[in-house]
């Protein structure tokens, strides 16, 4: 088992809605994505994520830094890549991994409606991550893994999965992200890449713990 996740941060996220993300208080794209996070109103706690020897992968984890292990694996992901074009929200996102190897780039434009990828599909979680970000760090754990994300919103991990051909097992708190996340996952296993062999498309187990 490995984890690859974006977990709550801990920062009270709340979207303001002045910004050009084409999403804001109330006009989100779907009847359950909303505004704050379940969660991130208190310090999140990465350790019982983290397990000697197993890999794990943790974006936004610059907000829990002090919490983690030392590490020179860190992964970045340029939002901005060259566009030259800064506002008030962070040029990058950074993950932790437990990883032996050196720092990373990812280089992909993701600035409010100006997308590199998905575009013109709705955002419907609002700390979405692009699918391609998720596929590249998850091409980092060993092949035999299943991923698992305890976080997983609209289950982005989930689809890069799907994508990559990788057993995953996804965990939402919330019952509308959940049901989003499966609907996303489902569809991605059904039309995975081509070129990449897929393991006997799961049919995903919706279970809620609640
Ligand atoms: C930063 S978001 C993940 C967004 C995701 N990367 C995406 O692309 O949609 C973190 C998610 O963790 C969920 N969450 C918070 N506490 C949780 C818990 N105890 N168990 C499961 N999910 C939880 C939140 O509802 C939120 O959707």
């Amino acid at each position: 088992m490995a984890v690859v996740s974006d977990p709550p941060y801990g920062i009270a996220f709340a979207h303001g809605g002045n910004d050009n993300s084409g999403i804001g208080k109330g006009r989100y794209a779907t009847k359950f994505a909303k505004v704050a996070i379940e969660g991130d109103d208190r310090p999140f706690d990465p350790a019982p994520l983290i397990k000697a020897g197993e890999p794990c992968i943790l974006w936004g984890a610059n907000h829990f830094a002090d919490r983690l292990p030392a590490s020179a694996g860190w992964l970045i992901w340029d939002k901005r890549a060259a566009s030259g074009h800064s506002n008030d929200f962070a040029d990058c996102e950074l993950a932790w991994t437990s990883i032996d190897g050196v720092a990373r780039v990812f280089r992909h434009h993701w600035d409010g409606m100006m997308k590199a990828s998905e575009r013109g599909l709705p955002r419907v979680h609002p700390t979405q991550k692009p699918i391609v970000l998720m596929e590249w760090c998850s091409r980092m754990i060993p092949a035999d893994r299943v991923i698992l994300d305890p976080f997983m919103g609209s289950g982005t991990t989930g689809v890069a999965c799907a994508k990559l051909g990788r057993r995953f097992i996804g965990i939402e708190i919330d019952e509308g992200y959940f049901e989003i996340a499966c609907e996303r996952i489902r569809k991605a296993y059904a039309q995975p890449d081509m070129f990449v062999e897929t393991p006997r498309a799961p049919e995903p187990k919706q279970e809620a713990f609640l």
